[in-house]
């Protein structure tokens, strides 16, 4: 069969790249190319892709063969362990393991339901969420999301949830001081929350940063301490959507620790195993587990929940985040790469914001810095930019959802060479004068 024959992804408007290997940072396709991976995939590899060592624990996990999702394995338990041990929030001793990012959400809303109806509070069932946000593509985790672009067609089936702006400093009205940005947007959560009824709401979900639908947005100082003090004053169980900031990524073991703040589930996931297995985890608070264990319920698993091997894979790379002080480097190196970045793209007008922490940085481009006027969308600017990046032999993750486009977001592997590294922000320039200035 010829392989242009060949229909894959299901549905799509662009030609996908064929990538026949992937090691370090670099992605390698078919044609010859090399690429560094700037965007760590999905923002996902933390570790580097297809690391021997962790392949080797993936594989030597999955001889223990299929163990029922609720047993207990040598790799399963370890890795609960190592968790525990380095990780987690102290006090979070309640975990669930599932594939994806998705289903991780969709396991924490479960809980969080769960939870409430177990105390006997069965009016508890609204969700506050966010735009922008992504927390997912199952229906439950579409509804959740404040992602336009990934509801197209499914929309009369998602559920409405009560929804507020997720902290956009760049975008925030020209009139509100920057000391009360926090207090603008907590006004929101609060008005939120008085409106619905807290004796309704089971949780409030939101990315501490958020990811790709927002472009690394980093919220104001004293958002996050306040929201927590609305969550504790209400009663409402705090989701931290952890999936793309958690594990390292931006410089700390989760990304709430920037504030010092603990959630009451806690998801996180893509770097578990760093592109190596598919495993995410839902962490809660003791008090949850034992709550809904109190009142005879249980959280479901997925048929391959856990595996032995995912979970063998994701030991390894919490071992080697550790052993490779990758939080301190993703720290360090992030800082860098952004100043560099900084520097670099001053005085290009189109760029409105580099944004983020550690080495999770969203670039955004405009139309005009002045008036923050967005390209259109038929321009698709964010396309144009990447197009020249890969002609560049650099590939970055792009970002933004329905009026929130052009949006550049860089991820790359926490153990990427600073030399790699200190080439990312030349390219970016030139590729985003090349696209801008073609139009
Ligand atoms: C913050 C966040 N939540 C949830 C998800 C969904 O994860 P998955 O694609 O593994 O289902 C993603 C994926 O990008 C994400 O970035």
């Amino acid at each position: 069969m010829n392989r242009k024959d060949i229909v894959y992804p299901f549905a799509s408007q662009e030609s996908a790249l064929e990538i026949v290997k992937a090691e370090g940072s670099w992605l390698y396709t078919r044609d010859g190319q090399k690429i560094l991976d700037a965007g760590g995939g999905a923002i996902v590899c933390n570790v580097g892709h297809a690391r021997d060592d962790v392949l080797n624990a993936y594989v030597e996990g999955q001889r223990e063969g299929y163990v029922l999702p609720p047993w207990r394995s040598p790799a399963r338990t370890e890795l609960c362990e190592r968790l525990i041990h380095d990780w987690l929030p102290q006090g979070m001793t309640r975990m669930q393991f599932v594939c994806s990012g998705s289903e991780a959400i969709e396991t924490a809303a479960k809980i969080a339901l769960q939870y409430h109806a177990a105390r006997g509070d069965k009016s508890r069932h609204q969700m506050i969420v966010r735009t922008p946000s992504y927390h997912g593509t199952t229906l439950a985790t579409a509804a959740l999301s404040g992602h336009p672009a990934r509801r197209a067609g499914i929309e009369a089936a998602l559920r409405e949830y009560p929804r507020i702006d997720a902290p956009y400093p760049l975008r925030a009205p020209a009139a509100t001081p920057k000391e009360e940005l926090s207090d603008f947007y907590l006004d929101q959560l609060r008005a939120c929350i008085n409106t619905i009824g807290a004796e309704h709401i089971a949780a409030f979900v939101a990315e501490p940063i958020v990811g790709s639908s927002g472009g690394m947005i980093v919220p104001p100082e004293d958002y996050w301490p306040g929201v927590r003090t609305l969550c504790d004053a209400h009663g409402i169980v705090l989701i931290a959507d952890e999936v793309m900031t958690g594990f390292a990524r931006t410089g700390a073991k989760f990304a709430l620790d920037h504030w010092q703040v603990r959630p009451d589930i806690l998801v996180a996931g893509k770097g578990l195993a760093g592109g190596h297995a598919p495993i995410n985890g839902v962490f809660a608070r003791s008090e949850i587990g034992e709550t809904i264990e109190a009142a005879g319920m249980t959280v479901m698993f997925h048929t391959y929940s856990a595996l032995s091997g995912p979970c063998g894979a994701a030991s390894k790379v919490l071992d080697i985040l550790k052993r490779e002080k990758l939080i301190e480097r993703s720290a360090a190196l992030g800082a860098k790469l952004m100043q560099d970045l900084r520097e670099s793209l001053s005085d290009i007008e189109q760029v409105a914001e580099v944004r983020g922490r550690g080495l999770l940085i969203g670039i955004e481009v405009v139309r005009d810095r002045d008036t923050l006027e967005r390209y259109a969308r038929e321009d698709a600017m964010s396309g144009k930019i990447l197009a020249e990046a890969m002609r560049r032999d650099l590939f970055f993750y792009p970002g933004g959802t329905g009026e929130v486009r052009d949006i550049l977001c860089l991820g790359p592997p926490l153990n990427t060479p600073a030399s790699d590294l200190d080439r990312i922000s030349g390219i970016m320039r030139d590729a985003i004068l090349a696209a801008t200035s073609t139009r």
